[in-house]
């Protein structure tokens, strides 16, 4: 069909022109005396978007997948124990790569559209008198259920017991737009890709990690070779890689890093808040529900939908895409068939939220879904209408 697609999955997101622009370039010498000119600059500048000081950014061509893996090696030996806890299928995928690596996985069941049982965690934590829980993993934003989690207050919990274990997020689907704060939340491992709220292609792990996980990384025995954190460290400490950079998609890097900051990161985080606003408006107005369980895991980035019992969600999801062009994300493992996910970060604005609800629509009412045509569009449009927000300030 003539016209654009709609990417609405929760990454890969749709790509500024600029940042396509940028990574239009000639190949280039990674070892050329000019490059740490280039390097240096990007890897300061990142650290503003993980809000650090005091971390350390490091980027492999790689996806989260492998950022996840490179927590796990550095920091960790075989038969270490992590505390976990599986509320959608990102979290259960990082506790499987753990146990991968021979790590024991004290991992803690939790429903599925909610987050991180705080309650638990902190049983667990005030239960191990002995400090044999090495590291604790929490994934900021669950993309499977739209679920966000508080990191903080997991810090809150291990300052609270004195508990010395690392804390790893997994901030995946959250970091450059919803609020990530690495050094006011001890963040000792913070995971995210390319492809999501950087608005990039996939390809690049992008990390940051503390001073206290570097030094953890000093006696850690699991062996890892491409990501050593101490080799990239050293050859970025001169301006290079050590081995060949995905030096294309570090170009477009730059141009997403200065897209972010001169919007201003809390504007960024402002911007996603208000346009999640107006889709989970839209699906409070179809007489749907969002798989997040209450207002507190509100994600701003994705939204999963229920679908009505006797409604297959993959129906709606196929529909839109072979009807509409419009791609939707689908549910994963335990919510398969049950939802499908709208995604909204990225680079997005007003118009390309309607355009994704109106798309939603479309397909929902082919599938047989029973709602008022224009309902959510509407509940979206006065939501996210200047008029109405001028309305609402006045009457308040
Ligand atoms: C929260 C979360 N963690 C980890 C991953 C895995 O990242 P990747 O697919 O970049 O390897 C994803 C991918 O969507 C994700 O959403």
């Amino acid at each position: 069909m003539p016209g654009f697609k709609g990417l609405f999955v929760p990454g890969p997101t749709n790509m500024p022109f600029r940042i396509r622009q940028a990574m239009d370039v000639a190949l280039e010498d990674h070892r050329a005396p000019d490059f740490p000119e280039f390097v240096r600059p990007l890897l300061a500048d990142l650290k503003k978007i993980f809000q650090t000081t005091t971390g350390q950014v490091i980027i492999f061509p790689s996806s989260g997948t492998g950022g996840w893996e490179s927590a796990i090696t550095n920091t960790l030996s075989v038969g270490d124990t992590v505390l976990a806890s599986v509320y959608g299928q990102f979290c259960y995928l990082w506790v499987e790569l753990c146990k991968r690596f021979g790590l024991n996985v004290d991992t803690i069941e939790a429903e599925w559209g909610t987050g991180v049982p705080l309650d638990r965690y902190r049983a667990r934590l005030e239960a191990d008198k002995t400090h044999k829980i090495k590291a604790v993993l929490v994934t900021h934003n669950e993309t499977a259920t739209g679920v966000t989690s508080d990191v903080a207050a997991v810090r809150r919990i291990l300052d609270d017991l004195k508990h010395p274990a690392l804390l790893f997020v997994d901030g995946v689907s959250s970091i450059a737009a919803i609020d990530f704060r690495m050094d006011e939340w001890g963040v000792d491992v913070a995971v995210t890709g390319s492809q999501k709220g950087f608005m990039m292609p996939t390809g690049l792990a992008i990390l940051c990690v503390s001073e206290k996980a570097l030094k953890a990384a000093e006696t850690a025995k699991l062996p890892r070779g491409f990501f050593d954190y101490k080799d990239m460290m050293k050859s970025n400490a001169q301006g290079y890689f050590p081995y060949t950079p995905a030096a294309t998609l570090l170009r477009g890097l730059r141009a997403s890093v200065d897209m972010l900051l001169e919007e201003g990161l809390p504007n960024v985080f402002a911007r996603h808040h208000r346009l999640a606003g107006a889709v989970r408006a839209a699906v409070h107005a179809w007489g749907l529900t969002c798989c997040a369980a209450a207002p507190q895991w509100y994600s701003d980035t994705v939204t999963a939908v229920v679908v009505p019992k006797g409604i297959a969600a993959n129906e709606v999801i196929k529909t839109a895409y072979n009807r509409y062009d419009l791609s939707l994300g689908g549910g994963l493992n335990k919510v398969a068939g049950k939802v499908f996910r709208i995604g909204h970060l990225g680079w997005l604005n007003e118009i390309m939220v309607l355009q994704a609800l109106g798309g939603v629509e479309l397909a929902m009412r082919d599938t047989g879904i029973a709602f008022e045509p224009g309902s959510g569009v509407g509940a979206a449009v006065r939501h996210l209408s200047r008029a109405d927000e001028s309305m609402r300030v006045a009457a308040e």
